[in-house]
């Protein structure tokens, strides 16, 4: 879907409404207590009629618009949705824009690298300053509620929206997710979003994801749970049914786990049209907001509470959660101190760049092919060299003031060497690449190979794009492939001709300098990847994105591989690097813990290669003796670290045993078994580059 065909001018006039700040300006920056108790006295204020308004927006979408989840902009609002308030009382409208690469999806902000490409980064502290920035963006656009970050995990890698999670790994989802959050609401509320087991586009709408409790409990919930504590304002439902309702009426996902067992003190809003069927089971499992307007609510909800099917209790509750959230960050001060003129300014522009830079993960480098150095010429090939590839055109659409695309970065770094460039035509991109010093071939996939609504039809590149890349690679030694792309991508076939390979995902506006700061030597790659790249997809458990009911087991990625015992074509968390890093002298501080205990596991990374460089290194545990089915080994934590050349530095990782825990469904519990547990710390999930050390469970 391309929601810029909808887009006939960009209309932020008008979109800035200001509300009479009575009681709002009495009760806002209240917290705790006091602001529970205010809210109990708002409530009453408040007619029936006006609580049922709050409890859904107020766009108008044809049914052609809602049935394909795009909406109309240019309608003086310049919303992806909002609510109206109550203007008698000065109760804000909740105004949401999407979303997760960057404010979308009209006006000119800055755009980031998509979630996958910032997930390789392994960088939380810079995820959330991404999420800070577009924050800031959100409410300078008069916004209160930017619908990201989106935290599904990859499950398949055809999934057509992979490219706007961060990965397949929910411990990473998890750090990654609730930084984003915690940057965003520095200025404003965010929305993680889809919840939960969101994972296919071509039947999003109706298919039933029959996922067993362990299964939800472990694998598809807990980087949401990470976003709650990082008190996420509100949490967006998905649209595919679970275990039988729609995820957004589903009582057991709501109101006993999001709301109960994790305490979550927000709001849950719909995805966008379609996320409901039925009134009564929405109210009552707890989704405070429809969105983007009344299809079942409205009406149809003040119907259901005259005949009983939904108690006022239900209502008040909604409002309060929206009301809880608008006073914590939409006081009177809401417009003041934010200034359109930072919307994809230096300092965001500048981030973007850093980002793709340290997104990008170098998967090859026989002979060091890379850096580009000592040549006189290069020879650029390939029609997404020129393109402004910044992903998906859906929801997530972002519409920067400038791009850069990758020829356009590597001509202004080129300097002195001469740069001919051919999109592909094989006898002159032949002859280009014979007659420079060096190749590089851009390829890759566009909004038309995955995105919004559609799935990925297949893994491997076009079969053109193959040929361009094997001429290349016959015609010049030195040839480097550059991949765009949202999710991993299978190589058969031109691999082995191919010396050197850069993964670049979306790297965003800025991303054609961070690309060529990396081909340039300006700056060494670091980025690993945040999903495990299969050798082909056989290797993998079908996609059913056909299917009107799939059944999840326990295992995808590469806890999926490492259990079949099948080897990946690149592991999860592998990236190479200009530089070379040695792990050594792994120590555990405690050989021993107790099931409420944790220990301190560390390690010495040293830099023994010639330039400076950023390491990521991760840390896994495996179970030894479980008596439930375990994968051979799970991420339990990750650290990035500058190293200068020669330099050596200990990183400590603490590790709870709580961490460690399966959740028994039959006592509806987490439980940590007594076992012997098996650390692992080193470059990548690769086996044979892991240091290994053993400690045990025992006692309380
Ligand atoms: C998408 C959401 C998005 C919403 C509003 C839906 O179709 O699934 O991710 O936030 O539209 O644009």
């Amino acid at each position: 879907m391309d929601r810029r065909k909808f887009v006939k001018s960009a209309a932020i006039a008008g979109a800035i409404a200001a509300v009479p700040n009575s009681v709002w300006s009495a009760l806002s920056g209240l917290s705790g207590e006091d602001l529970e108790q205010k809210i109990k006295t708002i409530l009453p204020q408040l007619s029936l009629d006006e609580k049922i308004s709050l409890m859904s927006g107020v766009l108008a979408n044809t049914a052609k618009e809602i049935a394909t989840g795009a909406f109309r902009p240019g309608q003086g609002h310049g919303y992806t949705g909002y609510t109206v308030g109550v203007e008698r009382l000065g109760i804000p409208r909740i105004k949401c824009l999407d979303g997760p690469r960057g404010v979308g999806f009209l006006y000119k902000t800055t755009c980031f690298p998509v979630g996958m490409a910032r997930g390789a980064t392994f960088d939380p502290a810079l995820e959330e300053k991404v999420g800070a920035a577009a924050g800031y963006e959100t409410r300078a656009l008069g916004a209160n509620m930017l619908l990201a970050p989106c935290i599904n995990l990859l499950w398949h890698p055809r999934w057509g929206r992979a490219q706007e999670t961060y990965g397949e790994d929910m411990h990473h989802l998890g750090m990654m997710g609730s930084a984003f959050t915690r940057g965003v609401q520095k200025h404003t509320m965010a929305c993680p979003k889809h919840y939960a087991v969101n994972n296919i586009e071509d039947t999003r709408m109706n298919v039933d994801a029959l996922v067993d409790e362990r299964t939800l409990r472990e694998i598809f919930l807990p980087h949401f749970q990470k976003c709650v504590e990082a008190k996420a304002a509100s949490i967006m439902s998905a649209y595919n049914h679970l275990n039988g309702p729609k995820a957004g009426q589903n009582k057991h996902l709501i109101r006993e786990i999001l709301k109960q067992d994790w305490g979550f003190d927000g709001f849950v809003v719909s995805d966008w049209g379609s996320a409901m069927d039925d009134t009564v089971s929405a109210a009552n499992a707890g989704l405070d907001l429809e969105m983007p307007s009344a299809r079942f609510y409205g009406d149809k909800l003040k119907a259901a509470l005259d005949a009983g099917k939904v108690p006022v209790a239900a209502i008040d509750e909604a409002v309060s959660r929206m009301l809880r959230q608008l006073f914590r960050f939409v006081g009177p001060d809401f417009d003041r101190g934010y200034s359109q003129k930072n919307i994809a300014g230096p300092e965001h522009t500048s981030l973007a760049r850093e980002v793709a830079a340290k997104s990008m993960v170098l998967l090859k480098n026989d002979g060091k092919v890379l850096p580009l150095a000592g040549i006189k010429s290069l020879a650029v090939l390939g029609k997404l060299a020129r393109e402004n590839n910044l992903g998906d055109r859906g929801s997530s659409t972002v519409t920067p003031p400038y791009a850069i695309p990758i020829l356009t970065g590597i001509k202004k770094k080129a300097g002195a060497i001469k740069v001919s460039y051919c999109s592909g035509f094989i006898p002159r991109s032949r002859m280009l690449a014979k007659n420079a010093d060096a190749v590089v071939v851009v390829a890759g996939l566009n909004h038309k190979d995955e995105g919004e609504g559609h799935d990925r039809k297949k893994m491997s590149l076009s079969a053109d794009q193959i040929e361009l890349i094997k001429t290349a690679a016959s015609a010049n030694k030195k040839c480097a492939v550059v991949l765009i792309g949202g999710s991993a991508i299978t190589m058969d076939g031109w691999l082995p001709d191919v010396p050197a390979l850069l993964m670049a995902w979306y790297p965003g506006m800025e991303g054609g300098n961070a690309v060529a700061e990396i081909l340039f030597g300006e700056v060494n790659p670091s980025g690993k990847l945040p999903i495990v790249f299969p050798k082909s997809e056989d290797q993998l458990f079908k996609f059913e994105n056909q299917a009107l009911k799939v059944k999840y087991q326990g295992l995808h990625g590469y806890r999926w591989l490492e259990t079949k015992g099948l080897e990946p074509l690149f592991p999860f968390g592998f990236g190479l690097s200009y530089t070379e890093y040695q792990y050594s002298n792994l120590r555990l501080s405690d050989r021993k813990i107790g099931k409420s205990g944790k220990l301190i596991v560390s390690v010495d990374i040293a830099n023994i290669g010639k330039v400076a460089g950023e390491e990521v290194a991760q840390m896994y545990v495996g179970y030894k003796g479980s008596r439930v089915d375990r994968p051979v080994k799970e991420l339990k934590g990750f650290a990035r670290v500058a190293l200068e050349p020669g330099q050596t530095k200990t990183l400590s990782f603490e590790l709870k045993a709580q961490e460690l825990a399966y959740y028994n469904s039959g006592a509806s519990a987490w439980e940590v078994e007594e076992i012997e547990y098996i650390v692992y710390i080193g470059p990548s999930s690769k086996k044979d580059e892991l240091l290994s050390g053993a400690f045990k469970v025992e006692g309380v």
